[in-house]
């Protein structure tokens, strides 16, 4: 095992959430329905992505024009930034920054594979930064989630093989880019949830680097 490539939102610091109300309150203003199961099918795909799958939902795809859908992403956007402004490291989730601690101390390299280009901001504002030794360029990424890509530039700009490499995931789309691109994935979340994971655990507190190099090597017996 060398390095572990983590995805951000829901995994790192619970913006998730924050994705959530944040559609949530477009949604609603578009009279548009909107419930957290539906929301499973949104978490690691882009803006753009997302709000197609709300506009179709509504049967509202063609009611609004490229411009149109520009505005309501950035009306989501600008109430999503509203609510992560306040992030403080307080909102690492249980055990992350632990993790991250004993990754760099075994010389294990980390990546950060999100689809958000929200991520940076977040990451300085969650003071963890200074762990990351690639963040990838979610702009020079041409197929997100569920496609491998982001996750095998993570591997590439550590200079690894897929194949050493431990994805952590809370979405259904990147468990699947985490599985495409031949690496071990760790869900964050419900087994109904993280049905194609190799391993689920229910928080971030679970997690370690003792518990993860022990199922990394079982599942590579
Ligand atoms: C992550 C989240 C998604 C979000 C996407 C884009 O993948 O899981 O919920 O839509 O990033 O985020 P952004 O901050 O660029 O809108
Ligand atoms: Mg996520």
């Amino acid at each position: 095992m060398k390095a572990v490539i983590f995805d951000l939102d829901g995994v790192i610091t619970d913006t998730a959430e924050y994705h959530f109300q944040a559609w949530g309150s477009l949604a609603e203003a578009l009279s548009i329905p909107f419930d957290r199961e539906f929301n499973e099918q949104l978490k690691g795909i882009s803006r753009t992505e997302s709000l197609d799958k709300i506009l179709a939902r509504g049967n509202l795809s063609n009611t609004f024009s490229e411009e149109g859908k520009q505005d309501l992403a950035v009306r989501k956007n600008t109430e999503y930034q509203r609510l992560i402004s306040a992030l403080t490291p307080a909102d690492v989730l249980p055990g992350i920054q632990a993790l991250l601690k004993e990754l760099r101390e075994a010389k294990i390299g980390i990546a950060l594979a999100s689809a958000s280009k929200n991520a940076a901001f977040i990451l300085d504002r969650l003071e963890l930064a200074h762990y990351f030794d690639s963040v990838v360029d979610v702009t020079a990424i041409r197929n997100g989630k569920p496609d491998p890509e982001i996750f095998l530039a993570g591997a590439a700009n550590l200079g690894v093989r897929p194949a050493d490499c431990i994805g952590i995931e809370d979405a259904q789309a990147g468990i699947q880019a985490i599985k495409s691109a031949g690496m071990f994935a760790v869900g964050v979340g419900t087994p109904s949830q993280m049905q194609e994971a190799d391993i689920v655990v229910a928080t971030t507190a679970e997690l370690s680097l003792s518990m993860l190099e022990e199922h990394f090597y079982e599942f590579k017996k």
